[in-house]
């Protein structure tokens, strides 16, 4: 089939690769002139693993162009994707300026039937007026041509997008036009064959279902981190706790991990976009408004022990950071709990010499130059000379340091483990000092394997 995508993001460009890959025609659009055309030349704009061999792959085979050219894409296409960004607005409802413009843009160039596929996390009530600005631009043109509205919504996993699109648990269709479920259903077969993926339901559903999945693990997130900072205050260890708990079936492992707060380009304003809407739509949602403050927080939890460690005093130190992406096998610092703890460190007069594998052109890009970061390119080397550790985000590579090499390079042996990713006694035997998300004194640890950060 042939399908245009508005937007080459994350969502964008994961979806239009991998339904080139099942062999699909698919063009990618976007206004970033800069990113078409490096992605035509096969440099791609994000960290994503396995993404750049199926891009080369795809474009090279002729299935997947990228282009700035949208009138020729619509005129073109059997199935429109609008997969643009939904930033928050002033007072934390989405911004659906880019939803709304590509939507006109379509109305602009439609020239047949088609079926438009709203792929971005919207409100409820988002297809209604993709709907009417598309209708809006056909009339101006005098045109009445048949086309319909889908919500679409993606779960993708930034760091597993790859796999999450081609193995999707689920495929949400919101629509109650059989033309465009079957149109939908066709265009997915290749994602479910396994067995059945795909849920069809009306438009506000699916439209719901997204803010819905995304609060349900915001929500996880911020209960186990208000749990951490009970259990630190009663001299109870988390990751006990967190064992004793995911082992009831009806709780589970996954996501329960306490750590330095959420981030990324989803959860943090998804969560406060639902809290807007159910506020519009007059309810006053206590939990979500509560997971929002939680997180918001914890965001300032590394910082704060950082500070109580050196007797509220850092002016003139110098803090090793590992990890600045908002999760780990992405590059992606938006909300990143790393950018709440470096400015902390920079308001208390301090430096930071900062390692992540894969964002540090994404910190040059948000930082710029300046005389208190260091931006250095191995995890040991950001540790010479500083007076701690702080590690923030959870990458495989600083799981299993040499602590004795680390006491050696720090100034104070001290570590400070925003995401639990340390056995305290490990440490402590190496001679650092330790300092977890709401762990008490160091006790023997079962070793564990977290699959789901
Ligand atoms: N990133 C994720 O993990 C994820 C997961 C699920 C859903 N979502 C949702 O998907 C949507 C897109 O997110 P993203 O992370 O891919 O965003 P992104 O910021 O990475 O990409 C958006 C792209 O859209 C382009 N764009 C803006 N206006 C355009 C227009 N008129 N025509 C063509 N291109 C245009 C931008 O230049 C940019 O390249 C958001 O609503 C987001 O909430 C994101």
């Amino acid at each position: 089939m042939k399908a245009a995508i508005f937007g080459t993001g994350y969502v964008g460009l994961v979806t239009g690769t991998c339904l080139a890959e099942v062999g699909h025609q698919v063009t990618c659009i976007d206004i970033d002139a800069a990113k078409i055309e490096g992605l035509n030349r096969g440099v791609l704009p994000i960290y994503e693993p396995g993404l750049e061999d199926l891009v080369v792959a795809n474009h090279g085979a002729g299935r997947l162009q990228f282009s700035t050219d949208a009138a020729g894409a619509v005129a073109d296409a059997e199935v429109l994707f609008i997969a643009v960004g939904t930033p928050p607005d002033e007072d934390g409802s989405a911004d659906l300026k880019y939803v709304l413009a590509v939507a006109r843009t379509i109305g602009e160039h439609l020239r047949a039937p088609a079926v438009v596929v709203n792929k971005s996390t919207v409100p409820v009530g988002t297809a209604d007026r993709v709907r009417a600005a598309i209708g809006q631009s056909l009339a101006a043109r005098g045109l009445d041509l048949a086309f319909e509205v889908v919500s679409n919504p993606e779960f993708l996993k930034e760091g597993a997008a790859v796999n999450d699109c081609m193995r999707p648990d689920r495929i949400v269709i919101g629509s109650r036009a059989p033309r465009a479920i079957e149109v939908m259903k066709r265009l997915y077969a290749p994602f479910n064959r396994n067995h059945e993926r795909i849920v069809v339901m009306d438009e506000r559903s699916a439209e719901l279902t997204k803010y819905a999945a995304n609060a349900m693990l915001a929500t996880k997130i911020s209960f186990m981190n208000e749990m951490a900072n009970i259990a630190e205050r009663v001299g109870a260890d988390i990751e006990m706790v967190r064992h004793g708990i995911g082992s009831d079936a009806r709780i589970g492992y996954s996501f329960i991990y306490p750590g330095a707060g959420y981030g990324g380009s989803c959860f943090p304003k998804d969560v406060q976009a639902l809290e807007r809407t159910a506020r519009q739509h007059g309810y006053a949602p206590q939990i979500l408004t509560a997971v929002e403050a939680v997180n918001a927080r914890q965001k300032h939890r590394l910082g704060e022990l950082v500070r109580q460690h050196f007797g509220g005093e850092i002016e003139g130190r110098c803090f090793a950071v590992w990890g600045l992406a908002f999760k780990p096998n992405t590059d992606d610092m938006r909300e990143a709990s790393s950018r709440a703890l470096l400015e902390d460190l920079w308001a208390g007069g301090a430096r930071v010499r900062a390692h992540d594998p894969e964002a540090m052109a994404e910190a040059r890009r948000i930082f710029g130059p300046r005389d208190d970061l260091d931006l250095c390119d191995s995890p040991a080397t950001a540790l010479a000379g500083a007076d701690a550790l702080i590690v923030v985000t959870e990458w495989k590579a600083y799981w299993s340091p040499d602590f004795k090499a680390v006491r050696a390079s720090l100034r104070e042996p001290v570590i400070f483990d925003g995401r639990n990713i340390y056995d305290p006694a490990q440490v402590e035997d190496a001679g650092l000092a330790y300092y977890g998300i709401g762990r008490g004194r160091s006790v023997q640890r079962p070793a564990e394997t977290r699959s789901d950060a």
